[in-house]
């Protein structure tokens, strides 16, 4: 996904607010999640994120999303953002990201639909592999965060 920073987008030191990178990163997880299961999808969670570099007014920004893991029911899809200079043609990377979309059914609720991963070659068997450390991590978090909820 490809968008060129305009002012609406920058705050007034001309750098993007982080609230619209994350829209951007939010969308281009959901495109890549729809095309790999072709049903209604809702963004359960996104790890941790950092803005390792700023991006300015009048940057490109381009935004590549793949689904790395698929477990049935969710998928993680990992997204890395550059910022282009457009006049020099410099790009760097800006942050990445990695979300959980979950399928949804007709009711509304998670669907045990999504089709599983295909690794083609050994770069999507690596970002698979770690794909499975994270959910390991992320389910704890989220096992956390329902003991708390039941116990308050
Ligand atoms: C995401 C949502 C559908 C999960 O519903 P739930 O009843 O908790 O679902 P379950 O416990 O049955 O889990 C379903 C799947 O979601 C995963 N999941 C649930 N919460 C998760 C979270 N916070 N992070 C990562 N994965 C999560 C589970 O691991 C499971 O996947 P799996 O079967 O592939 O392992 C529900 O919390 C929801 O609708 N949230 C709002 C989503 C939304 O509106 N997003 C837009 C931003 S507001």
């Amino acid at each position: 996904m490809t968008e060129l920073i305009i002012p609406e987008d920058t705050n007034i030191y001309g750098n993007v607010f982080g609230g619209r990178v994350m829209e951007l990163i939010d969308k281009a997880a959901a495109i890549a999640s729809l095309r790999h299961c072709r049903t209604g999808i809702v963004t359960a969670s996104l790890d941790s994120l950092d803005f390792i570099h700023p991006i300015k007014l009048g940057n490109i920004i381009s935004l590549f999303a793949q689904v790395n893991q698929a477990w049935g029911t969710s998928m993680e899809v990992g997204v890395k953002v550059f910022s282009e200079d457009s006049l020099t043609g410099e790009k760097v990377h800006t942050c990445t990201a990695y979300l959980t979309t979950v399928a949804l059914g007709a009711d509304g609720r998670p669907s045990r639909v999504v089709p599983p991963i295909l690794c083609r070659t050994d770069e999507d068997r690596r970002r698979a592999g770690n794909a499975e450390e994270r959910r390991v991590r992320r389910l704890e978090r989220v096992a956390a965060r329902r003991r708390r909820a039941a116990q308050a």
